[in-house]
């Protein structure tokens, strides 16, 4: 049995040692940026009901905030790597951060099934995800041209499922192409899930 056509997701620790005094200034950031940033709580409001984004408002964070921009330069590798995995050819092309912006989502926040339209690769850097906080879900971009195959069984491998969780933790990288539509689950608990997420593009 052949197996073309693969979808690729990424995942790895940011660094190694951890990300500990990283996360703790992203973390500050964040926080001060959700408390001085009216359009993007009025935004969030409307879009990303009890959660705040800055998708909407403050959206070019690596070119913010030195603190963001150092994530930036932190996550050039798995972006290289990722290229590498997919066999981009970027001879004379640069993949670079288009947009990064923060997500904090409060207790019940959910985030719907989304792709991210005119970009190339898109992630996202945990910065905090409490115990029992949802991972990200993916879905699997041919679901509308499956017409009359069976269900799945119980016991379908991962890579044979038209659903995948993938359970994230604080300091991870995940990495996808951005037509990949994916989602988060209704987040449980009081402390909030915080992360950061971007887009690439090579033109
Ligand atoms: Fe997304």
């Amino acid at each position: 049995m052949h197996e073309f056509f693969p979808t690729h997701v990424y995942t790895s620790v940011l660094q190694r040692g951890g990300s500990r005094d990283l996360n703790r200034q992203l973390l500050n950031e964040g926080r001060q940026l959700r408390a001085d940033d009216a359009a993007g709580r009025r935004w969030s409001a409307k879009n990303y009901r009890g959660g705040y984004t800055s998708y909407g408002s403050s959206h070019k964070l690596h070119r913010m905030s030195p603190t963001f921009q150092d994530l930036e330069r932190r996550l050039k590798r798995h972006v290289k790597a990722f290229a590498e995995a997919v066999d981009w050819d970027l001879t004379d092309r640069e993949l670079a951060m288009t947009d990064c912006w923060l997500n904090i989502m409060s207790r019940y926040a959910v985030h719907g099934l989304h792709l991210h339209p005119l970009s190339t690769l898109s992630g996202t850097y945990y910065v905090q995800v409490p115990a029992g906080s949802p991972g990200i879900k993916f879905e699997d971009p041919r679901l509308d041209r499956y017409m009359a195959a069976p269900p799945r069984s119980g016991h379908a491998r991962p890579k044979n499922r038209p659903w995948v969780t993938l359970p994230v933790v604080a300091g991870q990288v995940v990495l996808f192409e951005s037509w990949l539509r994916h989602e988060v689950a209704s987040h449980p608990t009081a402390a909030e899930r915080v992360s950061v997420s971007f887009n690439y593009n090579w033109f």
